[in-house]
C-alpha cells in the first residue's frame, strides 16, 4: 500500500495532513512558502525526511513567487526565503539540508534568468523526493538483515511512511520484515505528548496488516523487562558525528531500559540526517513546544489552570545506549565515530 506524505503537483505541494489523522484524511494544499513553514510549524507535516523534503519544496515556492522580479531582487527574496523556512522548527536536520541543496542549485545555476531558476529548483525538489523513496527501501533491506525470522519489535514514534516520502525509516525496516515473510509483532508507543504512535504508526500498520498493538509508552519498561522485545527500532531527527542521536521524546529513556536488559537498541535514518558538523549530542538544538501540548488532550484542558509545562520534543539518546545504525550505505556498528566520519562523502 502506498502512502504518499507529500506530492509536488500543478505548482503546488500537496501534503497529507497529519494533524487530522486517523479521525480524517484530508489533503492541506500549499501553494506558497509560508503555507509551507505553517505547515512545518503545526505539523501538518513532520517527521526529519518528510520535513527535508518540504523544506525544498518550500523554496520552489519562494521561486515560484518571485520569478518575476530581476535577478537581483529574485536572489535577495531567495535568501528570506530560505531563512525563514530553516527557522520552522530546529531540531530535525534534513530540513537545512534539504533547503542547502536548493541553495546549491540557485548558487550553481545563477548566470540563469529567475524563471530558469525556478525550473532547476523544481527538478531538485522531485529528485530529493525520489531519492528519499529510494534510500528508504535500501535503509529497509539493510535493517532487516538484523530481524530474527520471528520478532517482536518495539518502536516509537513515528518513522513510517508519514515521516518520509514513502515507505519509512524504522517502519521501513519493520515493513521490510513483514513483507520479506518474517513473522514479526510490532508494540507501539503512543508518545506522549503529540501521540505519532497512536495516530500515526498504528494507522500505518493497521492498514497494511502488520500485526501490532498499541500501549502506553510506560508499559515499554515492563515489557523490556519481562523478555516480550527482541528488538527497538526507531528513527533519528538529528544523528552528531559520534553517533549520539537526537530522537522524539522519550527515546533516550527507552535507550537505557534497553541497555539495561540487554536488548538491541537500532537507529534507522538516512545519512542526510547525520549533522557533519557537530561532534556530540550536547550541540543539537532541542525544539521547545507550546505548554498546551502536555496540559490539554484534543484541546480539552487536563491540567490545572496555575501549572506550567516542559515540553521538550526530542531528547537525545547517547551512542553507547545505540547498537547500531542503519543507513541507505549499510549499518554502522561502534565505534561510531569512526566509522560514521568514513560515510563523509
Ligand atoms: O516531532 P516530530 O513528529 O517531527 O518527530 C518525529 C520523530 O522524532 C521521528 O522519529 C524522526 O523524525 C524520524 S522520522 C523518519
Amino acid at each position: 500500500m502506498e502512502i504518499k506524505t507529500l506530492e509536488f503537483k500543478d505548482e503546488k505541494l500537496y501534503l497529507i495532513d497529519q494533524r487530522k489523522l486517523p479521525n480524517s484524511f484530508e489533503i492541506f494544499v500549499c501553494e506558497n512558502y509560508t503555507d509551507v513553514d505553517f505547515a512545518i510549524k503545526d505539523m501538518v507535516v513532520r517527521g526529519a525526511p518528510a520535513i527535508g523534503a518540504s523544506g525544498a519544496y518550500g523554496v520552489v515556492l519562494g521561486a515560484k513567487e518571485y520569478k518575476h522580479l530581476d535577478k537581483k531582487d529574485f536572489l535577495e527574496k531567495m535568501k528570506e526565503v530560505s531563512n525563514t523556512l530553516n527557522k520552522s522548527r530546529p531540531t530535525a536536520v534534513n530540513l537545512m539540508w534539504g533547503i542547502k541543496r536548493m541553495e546549491n542549485i540557485i548558487e550553481e545555476n545563477k548566470e540563469l534568468s529567475p524563471v530558469e531558476i525556478y525550473e532547476k529548483l523544481k527538478e531538485e525538489g522531485n529528485n530529493i523526493a525520489k531519492e528519499d523513496v529510494k534510500i528508504n527501501k535500501a535503509m529497509g533491506e539493510y535493517g532487516n538483515t538484523l530481524v530474527p525470522e520471528k520478532a517482536t519489535i518495539l518502536t516509537h514514534c513515528n518513522a513510517g511512511a508519514l515521516a518520509t516520502v514513502e515507505y519509512g525509516t524504522a517502519l521501513g525496516v519493520i515493513r521490510s520484515a513483514f513483507y520479506s515473510g518474517k513473522d514479526i509483532f510490532v508494540y507501539v508507543d503512543e508518545t506522549r505528548p503529540r501521540l505519532q504512535g497512536a495516530k500515526l504508526t498504528s494507522w500505518e500498520l493497521v492498514k497494511e496488516n502488520i500485526p501490532c498493538k498499541l500501549i502506553s509508552d510506560s508499559v515499554a519498561a515492563t515489557l523490556i523487562r519481562d523478555g516480550k522485545i527482541d528488538l527497538i527500532v526507531v528513527g533519528a531527527d538529528r544523528i552528531a558525528t559520534n553517533g549520539d542521536t537526537a530522537n522524539k521524546i522519550g527515546t533516550f529513556m527507552l535507550s537505557v531500559v534497553a541497555k539495561t536488559y540487554n536488548i538491541p537498541f537500532y537507529i534507522a535514518a538516512p545519512i542526510s540526517t547525520i549533522d557533519f558538523n557537530i561532534e556530540t549530542g550536547k550541540e543539537i538544538v532541542i525544539e521547545e513546544r507550546d505548554d498546551e501540548e502536555v496540559t490539554h488532550i484534543q484541546g480539552v484542558r487536563i491540567a490545572p489552570e496555575e501549572i506550567e509545562a516542559y515540553n521538550p520534543a526530542f531528547d537525545v539518546t547517547p551512542n553507547e545506549n545505540i547498537t547500531a545504525i542503519i543507513t541507505e550505505k549499510g549499518i554502522i556498528n561502534p565505534p561510531f565515530k569512526e566509522n560514521i566520519l568514513k560515510l563523509r562523502s
